[in-house]
């Protein structure tokens, strides 16, 4: 079969840049978590339930209590996904930071932003299938989104009946019951798990064909300047499977010592349509997008804003023309990334604040950041475009 030829191919003679720092490593956590959850998933559908009647009795009796070690399982699975969405927007953000998205890495980015959106869909379907009362209320919040399409200054009912359309086409009613629940298992489980796979397997192709970027920009010419790069085996492996190591350690402490985090006490409460808890807030990862819609006061406005604040982030390699790649060297987008992360980050803690009329200032004001960081993309780049030719085209 030739394998050792490809061993060798894909090891030793696989050359990466010498100087990759730490951030680098996010890629390959991310892979490991992804294995954790496909693992630790296929156990739970082995014992799952996907009826109401069930479901929260198979989640919290079956296979926390009566299949030996079920607990950990569920553990793992609802910690890795936390995990899982942590890694990959420190992912996200070290591509943004080195400029990982330019050319010639354009479809590594696009094709990464398929599978942060994949993701968010599969964390949110799988959120539901505890049924508890967090499963069931978190998912109402979301599922009711699309009706602010209804608050559209013009054609009203236009935007309101597609709005209506999308919120019931996702709950598959007036209430979620059996047939939200059958459709978001059927999700979760098969086509979406599928869609990663296949959107992983082609990221890391396009990883391999682009070659890996380098904290300082500059792209290496790896036949002229051998010096300049090492082989992928044992340097990184060795240097990567150390992190990996001390990764699991922290997962698993989480997994053992810290569940609450991952797993609500409101959660072991089952799912009961008539009863609203006091406070409900989608999870960690969406917080920002919900500040987003929330603060501002047209339900209508607020809905295209985090909408579009999705789309500006596929489109960021066309936004950012510069010819200068990363951070490192440009101090304009330096500061406007430092901008981006504290706005994401602030967004995130307003989200699971109360909505008081100062929350929602605050959080207007980091949504225009938010928004500044993009559109000062063009801006910056036109600026460098200018140093770059007064250097004489050195980028
Ligand atoms: C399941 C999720 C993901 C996995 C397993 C994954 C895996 C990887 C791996 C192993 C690499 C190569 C080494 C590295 O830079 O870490 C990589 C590179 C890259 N990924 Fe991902 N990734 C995922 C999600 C994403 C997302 C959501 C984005 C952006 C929206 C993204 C954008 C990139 C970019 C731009 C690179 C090139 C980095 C460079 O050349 O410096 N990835 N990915």
């Amino acid at each position: 079969m030739g394998l050792r030829g490809t061993y060798r191919e894909r090891t030793v003679e696989y050359k990466v840049p010498k100087n990759l720092t730490f951030p680098y490593v996010f890629g390959v956590l991310a892979l490991i978590t992804f294995a954790l959850q496909i693992i630790s998933g296929t156990i739970l559908v082995m014992y799952y339930k996907p009826v109401i009647t069930h479901a929260f009795d198979s989640v919290n009796y079956t296979i926390m209590k009566e299949i030996d070690f079920g607990w950990l399982f569920r553990h793992i699975h609802a910690a890795g996904a936390n995990f899982f969405l942590a890694i990959v927007y420190l992912h996200m953000f070290t591509g943004i930071y080195y400029n990982a998205y330019k050319k010639p890495r354009e479809l590594v980015w696009i094709v990464g932003w398929l599978i942060y959106f994949t993701l968010l869909v599969t964390a949110l379907t799988g959120y539901l299938l505890p049924w508890g009362q967090l499963s069931y209320w978190g998912t109402v919040v979301i599922t009711e989104i699309p009706t602010s399409l209804a608050d559209a200054p013009i054609l009203k009912d236009f935007f309101g009946a597609i709005g209506e359309t999308i919120s019931m086409w996702m709950k598959g009613g007036y209430r979620l019951e059996d047939l939200a629940l059958g459709r978001f298992f059927g999700l979760h489980v098969i086509l979406l798990p599928l869609l990663l796979l296949g959107l992983v397997s082609i990221h890391l192709f396009l990883v391999r064909a682009a070659g890996i970027s380098n904290p300082e920009g500059y792209e290496i010419d790896k036949e002229k300047e051998p010096e300049k790069v090492v082989p992928f085996h044992p340097y990184v492996t060795l240097k990567e499977g150390a992190i990996a190591m001390w990764y699991l350690a922290l997962f698993f402490f989480f997994v053992f010592f810290y569940m609450h985090h991952f797993l609500p006490p409101d959660n072991f409460e089952p799912a009961d349509p008539l009863k609203t808890p006091p406070h409900i807030a989608p999870e960690w990862y969406l917080l920002g997008f919900y500040e987003v819609f929330r603060s501002i006061p047209s339900k209508f406005w607020g809905f295209v804003a985090f909408n579009l604040i999705l789309l500006l982030l596929l489109l960021l390699p066309f936004l950012d023309f510069s010819p200068i790649k990363s951070a490192r060297r440009r101090p304009l987008f330096f500061v406007m990334f430092v901008v981006f992360v504290i706005s994401c980050m602030a967004l995130t803690i307003l989200g699971t604040m109360s909505p008081t009329p100062t929350n929602a200032k605050l959080g207007m004001f980091f949504t225009a950041l938010v928004f500044l960081f993009f559109l000062s993309l063009p801006v910056i780049s036109v600026i460098e475009w200018g140093w770059y030719k007064t250097k004489g085209g050195q980028a």
